[in-house]
């Protein structure tokens, strides 16, 4: 197994060292295939990923990736977006559980949903014009794309789930009810049961009753904005991962970005990363590593070894070591 490690920018270059111990633990038969890519390249260099880069990537099975700064500058193009789209990876998968001993902002502490976020296009198609008084921003929704996302919705509700919800826009936005209609078809299809959503009402309800919710499925910018209420409802985007696949290659994140603001001090939390690394366990078909990988985050964070943001005064590297010392523990008893 070949994985491309690519740390990124700011806190990335801090969590990913603390996952990759974390990974290590297991001693699988894994080469890492490290890569320089991001907004600090770009300053460099003026390229933030290089085509050399980006083929080194396709001869990987997957990516692990740290995180990435995406600065509001017109002439820079978002490395992860070339990323998805180039590598197909359509389906961004973001799992939504409370961990245990994680204090929640909200009195709903028993929920566990997925958001299914189509990926590759929506309001990230790259089709833009910007002129002196007018700026334009296509928003493609494809038979194809609505499909496949539909399709990924209806893989994980018969993988336990259950129930989906599509969310959209549909009584103002054409493309909207276009992609509602498409998933509707494709759970009608699977025998699935579902339901619909206006993405505003979606997004009140998910902070009331996120208990009700299993596959949430939508459209692209949509699924970027719930992931963040719900990264909020499970206790922080400090513990939040995610899955960016296709049907060839796959990709694996934390949802949190590369955190300027507490860059270089050693105590950015490190779990969404592993946790992250968890999903890649999982998607190589190694159910058991990651369910040990999932009771040592608990039991971490049980102890206390926990970053301040919750609450402690560990860092990152701190929160790595004692994961991975009671991980090698848990592996001892299993083998
Ligand atoms: C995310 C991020 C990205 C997105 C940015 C960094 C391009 O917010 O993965 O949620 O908008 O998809
Ligand atoms: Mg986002």
């Amino acid at each position: 197994m070949k994985i491309a490690i690519v740390p990124g920018d700011g806190i990335g270059r801090e969590v990913m060292p603390a996952a990759l111990a974390v990974l290590d633990a297991f001693g699988l038969d894994i080469e890492k295939i490290p890569l320089e890519i991001g907004y600090g390249k770009w300053k460099r260099t003026g390229s933030a990923i290089t085509d050399e880069d980006m083929s080194i990537i396709k001869e990987c099975d997957c990516v692990l990736f740290g995180a990435i700064t995406t600065p509001p500058d017109p002439n820079y193009k978002s490395v992860l977006m070339r990323l998805r789209k180039e590598l197909d990876l359509y389906a961004n998968i973001r799992p939504f559980v409370p961990l245990a001993n994680v204090k929640l902002p909200c009195n709903k502490k028993v929920f566990d949903f997925v958001i299914v976020r189509e990926n590759t296009e929506g309001m990230y198609s790259g089709i833009e014009e910007l002129h002196e008084d007018v700026a334009y921003t296509t928003r493609v929704i494809t038979r194809k794309g609505s499909q496949r996302i539909a399709e990924r919705a209806c893989i994980l509700a018969k993988g336990g789930k259950k129930h989906i919800t599509i969310v959209h826009k549909a009584n103002v936005l054409k493309s909207d009810s276009f992609f509602r209609d498409v998933c509707t078809g494709v759970a009608k299809r699977n025998g699935i049961s579902f339901n619909e959503m206006l993405v505003d009402a979606m997004a009140y309800d998910l902070i009331l009753r996120p208990e009700k919710y299993d596959v949430i499925v939508t459209t692209n910018l949509f699924g970027d904005i719930l992931s963040d209420v719900a990264a909020a409802l499970a206790g922080g985007l400090g513990l939040c991962p995610s899955a960016n696949v296709g049907d060839r290659h796959a990709l694996f994140e934390p949802i949190h970005g590369s955190a300027p603001d507490i860059a270089g001090k050693g105590i950015a939390n490190p779990i969404a990363s592993i946790l992250s690394v968890r999903m890649m366990l999982q998607w190589m078909g190694r159910e058991k590593d990651a369910q040990v990988l999932g009771r040592a985050v608990d039991s971490v964070i049980a102890k206390g070894i926990v970053t301040p943001d919750l609450g402690g005064s560990y860092s990152t590297m701190d929160v790595s070591e004692a994961l991975s010392k009671i991980m090698s523990e848990y592996l001892d008893q299993v083998h």
